[in-house]
């Protein structure tokens, strides 16, 4: 926790000059922005945990929540794996949670059919709700998914070249799961 607490000051604070510059460049699309799109400078970091003896990937963002599982359970800040909305925004839908703590599996989807199959087989919608895109709008980009270890290591990412390499790994391919804002695209230089 102590080494923690540092890294996501510095993230948030990358993203604060972020929002800072955003918000006072005028950008062209702004105005059709305004109507069919999330405001982008209200986007947060969706933070990637990893817990390597499960292993398992967990995405969040709520800081508290993030520095609770570090201290809990051996889970690691692993990188910022796109922007997302905290609560729901235009054209946003939402990125269910859904947890099996019997089996420790964790997933997400925007798919309501998945979502309620996956209640039927025992999983539970967890109450953080993050927001993201069902189409490529807005800016957004691919979030890829692949999926290992029995649906407990769910990768999701904005990488394709990551998400390759987790595929020639042997984890499943479970294409796109709904389109995000990139990370590194409003990132200060
Ligand atoms: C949602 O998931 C179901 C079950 O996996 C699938 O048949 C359907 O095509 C999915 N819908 C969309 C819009 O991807």
């Amino acid at each position: 926790m102590k080494y923690l607490l540092p890294t996501i000051l510095v993230l948030s604070t990358t993203v604060c000059f972020t929002s800072a510059t955003l918000s006072s460049e005028p950008a062209p699309a702004e105005a059709q922005s305004a109507k069919t799109c999330g405001e982008p400078t209200t986007a947060l970091p969706l933070y990637r945990m990893f817990q390597a003896t499960v292993p398992a990937r967990a995405y969040e963002i709520d800081a508290s929540i993030i520095t609770a599982n570090i201290a809990k359970s051996g889970w690691a800040l692993e990188t910022v794996s796109a922007m997302a909305f905290a609560s729901q925004k235009e054209s946003t839908v939402p990125f269910y949670h859904l947890i099996n703590s019997a089996l420790r599996a964790n997933f997400w989807t925007i798919n309501t059919t998945e979502r309620d199959a996956a209640v039927r087989a025992g999983y539970t919608v967890g109450p953080d709700l993050t927001y993201i895109y069902p189409t490529q709008i807005c800016e957004s980009v691919p979030f890829y998914h692949a999926s290992g270890s029995a649906n407990r290591d769910n990768v999701y990412t904005t990488s394709e070249a990551e998400y390759l390499q987790f595929v020639g790994q042997g984890f499943l391919d479970m294409g796109v799961a709904g389109y995000v804002l990139p990370f590194n695209a409003i990132q200060c230089a």
